[in-house]
Formats: structure tokens, sequence, C-alpha cells
């Protein structure tokens, strides 16, 4: 359950689980802070003691390049120090479980462990389990908040608002966590949220998330303000869910014949990593005047940043013993 925001606590969580269940008064405040560490990230200097003394452990489970390395990035330029650990190099190749390794990290006093793993719902297990801030780096197809959030803030900054927008989010989203958070942000905020993709590849329950559902790519787009296109998480398909994929792209992918249903100046782009000629046109993608993909990699330290502020500001002065 929620806890109130308050005028001393905008964000009074100890963790960044989800999206679901936030304030939008709490959403804001992390995209302003975010905003003023946009100008930070952008001078000489970057680097801020904010979180002096303070420990960030990575903990990735699942491949990443974006995400870990701009945590890595937010937790060091405010002046913490960053240590990052994959699965690759981690006892849980030995056999060990998620619990237990984050109960052994969490024994060494970390102050934040940002988590990726590859179930819905194993980084709530190992909030209930560590005395430490924990974030979400991704868990399964159900949330991604730091990436739902980073899009709030490009949208944001592109179109001056999030309330009255039309934002299509196109292509797998059965098992996409970034949708799923992206569906409660942009509902929580005020925009309309459009899914479009192939009747196997959106979740029964869409409707009751907030959400229009469509099949037809130009329908799904007319006058649309914002163009979220995902990609085909074939590591999480363990079935055939699109005949071929020049099929899903001749339907699916993004060209500019189809984004010709949308505003003229909607807004192109993906969380990354980006399957060219799959789920998105290679000149599309490209098209510097209305594809924000690169900004969004920028906002995404930014927002990190802001998050990592937000939580350890929640933390207790002492962490005492560990049990
Ligand atoms: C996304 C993820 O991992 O959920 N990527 C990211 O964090 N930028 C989307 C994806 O993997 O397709």
């Amino acid at each position: 359950m929620s806890v109130l925001p308050s005028e001393s606590k905008p964000f009074p969580h100890r963790h960044l689980l989800g999206i679901e269940g936030l304030f939008p008064i709490e959403i804001s405040h992390l995209l302003d802070r975010a905003e003023a560490y946009v100008e930070q990230n952008r001078q000489a200097d970057k680097k801020k003691s904010l979180l002096g003394g303070r420990t960030v452990i990575n903990l990735f489970f699942e491949a990443s390049t974006r995400t870990r390395t701009s945590f890595e990035l937010a937790g060091k330029r405010l002046g913490a120090d960053v240590i990052n650990m994959s699965v690759a190099t981690s006892s849980i190749k030995k056999g060990e479980t998620l619990i237990d390794t984050a109960m052994t990290l969490n024994a060494m006093h970390p102050d934040v462990l940002v988590v990726r793993h590859s179930e819905s719902g194993a980084v709530r297990l190992l909030s209930e389990k560590v005395n430490c801030a924990l974030l979400n780096g991704g868990d399964g197809s159900h949330e991604h908040p730091t990436q739902a959030l980073l899009d709030a803030l490009t949208i944001r900054r592109r179109k001056g608002r999030l309330d009255n927008l039309v934002v299509a989010i196109c292509g797998d989203i059965l098992h996409s966590r970034v949708a799923r958070s992206n569906i409660h942000l942009l509902n929580i905020m005020g925009a309309q949220v459009r899914l479009i993709g192939p009747k196997t590849l959106i979740p029964g329950g869409a409707a009751a998330l907030g959400a229009t559902v469509h099949h037809d790519m130009k329908e799904g787009l007319s006058d649309c303000d914002i163009v979220m296109m995902l990609r085909l998480q074939t590591e999480r398909m363990h079935r055939n869910y699109f005949p071929s994929v020049r099929e899903y792209f001749r339907f699916f992918g993004l060209t500019y014949d189809k984004l010709a249903s949308a505003k003229p100046d909607a807004l192109i782009m993906h969380p990354g990593p980006m399957n060219r000629g799959v789920e998105i046109d290679s000149e599309v993608a490209d098209d510097i005047g209305r594809s924000a993909i690169r900004q969004q990699v920028e906002m995404g330290v930014a927002v990190r940043m802001a998050c990592l502020e937000a939580v350890t500001g929640n933390l207790p002065e002492i962490s005492g013993e560990v049990v």
C-alpha cells in the first residue's frame, strides 16, 4: 500500500519496486529532481558529494547495457561507491539462491541494491529480506520503473506535459515490463494509452490496465503524440507468437508509411536495444528530427540519480547489526 506523500518527504518510500501505486506528486517530484541532474550532467564537473560514503551495488541477473551503465554513472556522479555484479561472475553460478546472494551482499551494508532479474516479483521478494533500499532495474515482464520515469522525462521535455497526450505503445506488450510501467505512469499522469500489436502479444487484461487495444498499426497510430516501439523479447517467448520476422515487420514494424497516421510532430521512442528491420525501420529510428531514442538514454542517467537521491533520503542513519 502506498504511503501518502507529505510536504517534508515528497517521496516517502524505502524502495522503488514499481510505478503502480505511486501518486502523481511523487512522480512529478522525481522528474523535477531529474531535471536538475540533466543540467549537472552536461557540465564538465559532473560530480556531487550527496551520496558520499554510500555504497550502491548493481546486481544484474539479466543482460543490460543502458540500465546498468546509467545506474553506475548515476551513483558515481552523486559520489557513491558503486559495485557491479553480474551473474556470470557471481556465486549464483555455483548454485547459490537469489535470496542467499542478496543476503550475503546485504551483510556488507550496502545502502542501495539495484536488481534486475528474469522473474516477475523477484525484486519485491528481496525487498522483504534486506535492510538497504532496493531499486528495481527490471523484473521479468512485470515492471521497469526507472525506464518509465526516463520516458516520462523525455516526453515532458519534448512536449511540455504528460497529461492529455495520446501515447501508442507498439509491439510485444505481453512480455514487456517497459510497457507495464509506462501504462501505469501514463495513466497516473493523465495521458491516454493505446496498445498496438498482434493479438498474441497483447495481454488479456489490457483494457483493465486503462488502455485501448488495436491490432492495426495505422488505426492505432492515428493522431497520436508519441509512438513508443518495443523489441520482440524472444528470450521470454516459449512458443511461436508470430509467423515470421518478415511478416511481423510488414504489419507492425514502424515505417514512414505507418507513421504518417500519427500527428506530424509525433515523437518516436524506443527503450533499446533496438532490432532494426524487425520492430523499426532504420531510417525512422535515425530520424534526428523525430526520434527521441538518444535523448531517452541521456535522461536515464538523470532519472536514476533522482531515484538514488530519493531512496537514500529515507534510509535510517545507522542500519544496525545484520541478523
Ligand atoms: C528494456 C528491458 O530490459 O526491459 N531495455 C532497457 O532496459 N532499456 C527493453 C528490452 O529489453 O527490450
